[in-house]
């Protein structure tokens, strides 16, 4: 495990979007695991920027994304799917038919969680990009969450649903549940770089890269990579 402790989240970020930006000039064929929150945004900040400055395409990149709300059609604004065509995908020149994320309306959740698990299957991500949970959970796979888990149907925690509110109106809006790779489909990538920023990630930083390896603390899975890199900030790092 790789840990680039940066000033700040500015730095972080342009650190983080230099990696993903040479793994797709190294490979425009690239596969991008995805993520989203507030972590990543700087990120891709300045691949956009990149991309306007250097020309680095995204024409033949193919993206998975990590979770979506159950409920949140692609169109309403607080869906991941919304997140990542304002962020990223509307930004560059990515084929938006080459950019996937589970459903949050399907039918059938557990149907939902087979089509993305098969697709999985077909394509391994080159670089998964990840977050941090400040109860130290990976795409949304709360503690407890085995290491064998596949894409499944998710009951937020209390936690979760209160660090997720600011984004949203009221809290009562905050979906209760997601549909979320498992930390295996998060392990098959073939390399992970995590962006973690803010003093309230600090145990949870802690507790992966210095912890007991746990389900109770997702992330600490990442110490089984044999390619990880962690970039995170001085507030994030400060008890490492
Ligand atoms: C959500 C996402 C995670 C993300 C986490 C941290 O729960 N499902 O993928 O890593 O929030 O978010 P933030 O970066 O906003 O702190």
């Amino acid at each position: 495990m790789k840990v680039i402790i940066t000033e700040n989240y500015e730095e972080m970020s342009r650190v983080a979007a230099d990696i993903i930006i040479n793994k797709v000039k190294a490979d425009p064929t690239a596969v991008l695991g995805l993520a989203t929150g507030s972590s990543p945004i700087g990120t891709y900040d300045n691949m956009v920027k990149d991309h306007l400055e250097n020309g680095t395409s995204y024409k033949n990149v193919k993206t998975v994304n990590l979770d979506e709300y159950v409920t949140l059609a692609p169109e309403h604004d607080q869906s991941y799917a919304y997140f990542m065509r304002k962020n990223l995908f509307d930004r560059v020149d990515i084929d938006l038919a080459n950019t996937n994320l589970p459903s949050g309306i399907a039918e059938c959740a557990q149907a939902e969680c087979d089509r993305y698990n098969a697709l999985l299957d077909t394509m391994k991500q080159d670089i998964q990009l990840l977050g941090l949970g400040s109860n130290g959970h990976i795409g949304f796979n709360e503690p407890g969450t085995p290491f064998g888990s596949v894409t499944h149907l998710v009951d937020l925690t209390e936690n979760t649903i209160k660090d997720n509110s600011r984004l949203f109106d009221n809290i009562d809006d905050v979906p209760r549940q997601a549909l979320s790779m498992g930390i295996k489909n998060i392990m098959q990538a073939k390399s992970i770089l995590m962006v973690v920023s803010g003093a309230n990630k600090a145990d949870a930083v802690y507790g992966m890269v210095k912890g007991e390896v746990t389900p109770d603390l997702p992330a600490s899975v990442l110490q089984l990579h044999p390619d990880v890199t962690i970039v995170c900030d001085k507030a994030a790092a400060s008890k490492l």
